[in-house]
């Protein structure tokens, strides 16, 4: 990361708490590790976020439903979906520090360095032999890599390592108040799950013919082992699934289609198209038959953000075998070549996975400026958040110009009439300049000031963030000026 890059990030990290959008959970005991709160203006950005996920692929699709699962799940659900034998990292610990690592992030940061130092044949060697290593689960082999490259612990900067172990990433814990019926449940690793078990029942009640989706929102927990840069790697996050079920065969055709929308869904918010590039995956997970990332740019580098991934039928043929429950659907759509229906069958998957706290995170670094707004006569700068007005947290903030002559009656009666329609701020402190940076510092994309002339001939000044322009309008017209430009 450059001096400039690493700065910024560190200012959006320091904004994002300063001004109420994100904040260390637990803080005044020193906090909990890769755990976050999203304060007043957080939530606020991240439920819009969910709202512009959520219309783009609920209400805008006649054939994608939304439900919302339960995190609690019958333990065999793990069992089926492969987590409990599979979802791991590899991780070392280091006998002095005491510090555990995951094995193959040691490795990826030795091969940054080589990078950096322009040794990029052994940086290349490194990487297929860790890739090696990876995909034949060689646990050793790992070891012998980190010992082979002589990679020393960034803390005690030692290199007595202990072997390199397996370490499921689910938490668990115990359902029933006696321990001897206790049985062991899992946080849920990921919402897609929620979705696979209902998805007969969503079919039926729902009359829903293939192809058809089922969207979820909700939180997902995972005990990384090294929690890194901010929110994009959390133990407590938020996801955005849909799985979209299709006919055995057409998953290639569905699987490039929910690829280009996605990033057009990205896209559509405003952001350079440059941030954005696609990755492959070569490595493909167990249930998968194609795999792309969405990844941005940070300011630390490329990294995903969402996960459109083809999963074939593993997932509904691993619920049947382990549930003995049919998972097949009835498919009466004839079939041109056999002229029969196409009859039974277990639906293929293409699923669309977007971390909601990375998303969020995106955002915040996009729409981040620091602005030199100096002149000849004065210094001056503000940082404003440049929030696409559709998920600005406050949408409008109303200022009486002085706190008598009526202006504060008169300012909170025009946001008497607004607040139904549109999350908005009563601001009478500070001189004016003052409030605009503050509703600049959280994104808002109007600022209505209200003074003597309003009282007069019902217009007030509406001040824009972006271009920092005022403008006299008439009070009855604000609807229709807010709404333009924040509504969906
Ligand atoms: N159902 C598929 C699935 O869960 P994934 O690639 O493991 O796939 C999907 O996760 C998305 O969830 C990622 O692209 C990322 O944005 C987000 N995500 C995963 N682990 C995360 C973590 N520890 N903290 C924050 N976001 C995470």
């Amino acid at each position: 990361m450059s001096k400039s890059t690493d700065e910024l990030f560190k200012n959006v990290i320091s904004h994002a708490k300063e001004y109420g959008f994100v904040f260390q959970s637990s803080e005044i005991y020193d906090g909990l590790s890769a755990v976050y709160d999203y304060g007043q203006f957080g939530s606020e950005l991240k439920n819009n976020i969910k709202t512009y996920w959520w219309k783009a692929m609920v209400q805008m699709h006649e054939n994608i439903v939304g439900i919302d699962s339960a995190i609690f799940m019958h333990p065999k659900i793990w069992k089926a979906s492969g987590h409990v034998d599979g979802f791991s990292d590899p991780m070392i610990d280091n006998k002095d520090s005491k510090k555990r690592y995951r094995a193959d992030q040691l490795l990826e940061d030795k091969i940054a360095r080589y990078d950096k130092d322009g040794k990029t044949d052994k940086a290349e060697e490194l990487q297929i032999e860790m890739d090696t290593a990876l995909k034949n689960e060689d646990l050793a082999r790992l070891k012998e890599l980190i010992l082979e490259h002589e990679i020393a612990d960034p803390v005690s900067g030692t290199r007595n390592w202990t072997d390199v172990r397996q370490f499921n990433l689910m938490f668990s814990t115990q359902m029933g108040a006696v321990a001897d019926d206790a049985d062991v449940v899992y946080l849920r690793p990921e919402t897609a799950q929620g979705i696979f078990v209902n998805y007969l029942n969503v079919q039926k009640s729902g009359r829903m013919k293939i192809p058809f989706g089922i969207a979820q929102i909700g939180k997902a927990f995972r005990n990384e082992v090294i929690a890194r840069q901010f929110i994009i790697r959390m133990r407590e996050f938020e996801q955005m699934e849909m799985q979209y079920f299709v006919r055995p065969g057409t998953q290639k055709e569905w699987f490039n289609k929910w690829k280009e929308t996605r990033l057009k869904w990205h896209l559509a918010l405003g952001t350079d198209a440059a941030k954005y590039r696609y990755h492959e995956h070569t490595k493909l997970a167990h249930y998968a038959d194609a795999a792309y990332d969405i990844e941005f740019d940070f300011p630390f580098g490329f990294k995903e953000v969402e996960g459109i991934h083809s999963r074939t039928d593993f997932d509904l043929s691993q619920h049947q075998k382990f549930s003995g429950k049919k998972m097949q659907y009835f498919d009466p759509e004839i079939d041109q070549a056999t002229e029969k229906p196409y009859g039974n069958y277990i639906p293929y998957v293409i699923e669309t996975s977007i971390g909601l706290d990375r998303m969020f995170l995106l955002t915040m670094i996009n729409a981040f400026e620091e602005e030199d707004l100096s002149t000849e006569e004065k210094q001056d700068s503000r940082t404003v958040l440049k929030l696409h007005p559709c998920l600005a947290p406050v949408k409008a903030a109303i200022f009486p110009l002085i706190k008598k002559d009526g202006l504060p009656e008169k300012a909170r009666e025009i946001m008497d009439k607004l607040k139904l329609d549109f999350n908005l701020q009563y601001e009478e402190k500070d001189a004016i300049g003052k409030r605009y940076r503050r509703q600049d510092a959280i994104g808002t994309p109007f600022c209505i000031t209200v003074d003597h002339q309003t009282l007069e001939d019902d217009t007030v000044t509406i001040r824009y963030r972006d271009t920092m322009q005022q403008e006299r309008v008439n009070a009855a017209d604000l609807e229709k000026i807010i709404g333009d430009q924040v509504s969906w």
